[in-house]
């Protein structure tokens, strides 16, 4: 039986039981031909469902000087304002995507997207704000690495961002600069790497010494979560025992690697009295020690990421070397893993689903780009890890969450809009549709449907793991700060009118 959604998604249905009511007649409205919607003038949303992550009516949105600036029935407009006619859409926040990696140096290689053309696939998909990463490499400081980042995002991003600086390396000099750059550069999440020994991986003390720093001045450390030096010996087994193709990356990341560490990070936590956010959770290994700790009333917090909901491990049954287009990490789990997931997703022991947007080709050269999968030909544990799916968020969960009945539409809306808002110091500026909040509004239509094709997405990336699949549910239009940025295909956007947006305190309790 096909469990029946929590909200009706059907724009058609007339049931006022389904808890929507219909636009109500409109009466006495001025509009105008006359004002451009694509030359920043305001513009009138009318008669559109407006979902929020509590709210859910038909309305008229005004957006005027960059901001939501009235919400209403029937606003009177004149001349000067746009009027988009909305009915039979919704009208959403525009999506939070609070873990993306554009032009990420990731080793000897980068991931394909820079910051120009990840951030306008993310527009296609809905997505008017990213916060991706500035790394702290070996010889600079967390200051360093913010400047370097903003240097190269500034002038290319087509959306609204932050960044979380990833900490490699704790001292009391990076400490000092972790304060100033949560009072004064408006960047108060950092993350840790509890794998890649060598590369980023930071030892206990280390997140525990920030998760103190970090967590008494509102700020939030984001924990990647997989006991890496445990992985690196069953990494270096399997090669000796001539096993290279990609499927072994998932054999060599148990699950129960990534609920120990899980466990490890949340005890760290709870003795730094500190808040703690877990990236890309996707085995019920992990998920168990989230929900006990929650249950205990310790500030943990957790993102999963849409592959993990979509794919499972069967797609490692053989040694093709096509496989290394699903080696991410953690890798995909069993289909029991996700229904964990999802019962998380509903109670809220899941509190984000952000895309982890890692892109690297299957085709070397592709568009210039070296070192990209075929990096690992002979070798699994040289293929960069990460997967593209920026564009299709939005729309894959829509499909197979709010259509199948596993996610009502508010908590869609919480999930890829609002609590990434909250959590990372964005609301209510972003997350929303509130008066005053930034004009960041997506029109979506439930009612259409689209196939995924890789050659039809804007991410640099030569495949998508979606080639293919017919998904419901379509991104018709996307404003940005009340401009309009993606009208169905056409693009309207502009390099460089995406702003670094200085983050607050974490707002998670
Ligand atoms: O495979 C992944 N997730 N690559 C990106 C780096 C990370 O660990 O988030
Ligand atoms: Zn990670
Ligand atoms: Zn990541």
């Amino acid at each position: 039986m096909t469990p029946r959604p929590y909200a009706c998604v059907d724009p058609a249905c007339t049931d006022a039981a389904h808890g929507h009511p219909r636009p109500p007649s409109v009466a006495a409205v001025a509009t105008s031909a006359k004002a451009s919607l694509a030359h920043g003038s305001p513009v009138l949303i009318r008669g559109g469902r407006v979902i929020t992550a509590t709210d859910d009516y038909v309305a008229d949105v005004l957006m005027r000087d960059g901001v939501i600036d009235a919400i209403g029935q029937h606003i009177a407009v004149g001349p000067d304002v746009a009027v988009v006619d909305a009915s039979g859409l919704y009208v959403l926040p525009g999506g939070v995507d609070t873990h993306v990696h554009m032009e990420n140096v990731i080793g000897p290689t980068i991931t394909c997207d820079t910051f120009a053309s990840g951030t306008k696939a993310a527009a296609f998909g809905g997505t008017t704000t990213v916060v991706d990463f500035a790394l702290q490499t070996a010889v600079d400081s967390p200051l360093g690495a913010i400047e370097r980042a903003r240097r190269s995002a500034d002038p290319q991003v087509n959306v609204d961002y932050s960044l979380h600086v990833i900490v490699t390396r704790v001292d009391d000099q990076v400490l000092q600069d972790v304060r100033h750059a949560m009072r004064h550069e408006g960047v108060t999440s950092f993350k840790m790497f509890m794998a890649y020994p060598g590369v980023m991986m930071a030892d206990d003390a280390a997140i525990f010494r920030m998760l103190r720093q970090v967590g008494s001045e509102g700020g939030m450390v984001a924990l990647h979560a997989e006991n890496g030096t445990v992985i690196d010996l069953l990494i270096k087994e399997a090669l000796a025992a001539g096993h290279t193709s990609p499927r072994y990356h998932a054999l060599t990341r148990p699950a129960i690697m990534e609920g120990e560490a899980t466990h490890r990070g949340i005890r760290l936590a709870e003795l730094a009295e500190a808040p703690i956010y877990f990236v890309h959770v996707s085995s019920n290994q992990a998920l168990k020690h989230i929900v006990a700790a929650r249950d205990e009333g310790i500030p943990v917090f957790a993102e999963t990421c849409p592959h993990y909901l979509l794919f499972d491990d069967s797609v490692y049954n053989n040694d093709d070397f096509a496989t290394a287009k699903y080696v991410m990490t953690p890798p995909l789990r069993k289909p029991d893993d996700q229904q964990h997931l999802w019962r998380a997703l509903r109670y809220d022991d899941l509190q984000v689903i952000a895309t982890d947007h890692c892109p690297f080709c299957m085709k070397e050269g592709h568009l210039g780009y070296q070192l990209q999968k075929m990096r690992g030909q002979d070798d699994f544990s040289l293929i960069p890890n990460g997967a593209p799916g920026i564009e299709t968020r939005l729309v894959s969960l829509f499909d197979i969450g709010v259509m199948r009945g596993k996610l009502s539409l508010n908590r869609f809306v919480e999930l890829t809009s609002t609590t990434p808002a909250k959590l990372f110091g964005l609301f209510p500026r972003k997350g929303t549709i509130a008066v005053g909040s930034d004009a960041d509004v997506v029109l979506f239509n439930p009612a259409a449907s689209q196939t995924i094709r890789a050659s039809e997405l804007h991410s640099n990336c030569d495949y998508t793991l979606l080639e293919g699949r017919t998904l419901q549910g379509r991104v018709e239009k996307v404003f940005l700060r009340g401009q309009l940025i993606v009208d169905g295909q056409q693009w309207h956007g502009r390099e460089g009118l995406g702003r670094f947006v200085p983050r607050g305190e974490v707002r998670a309790f």
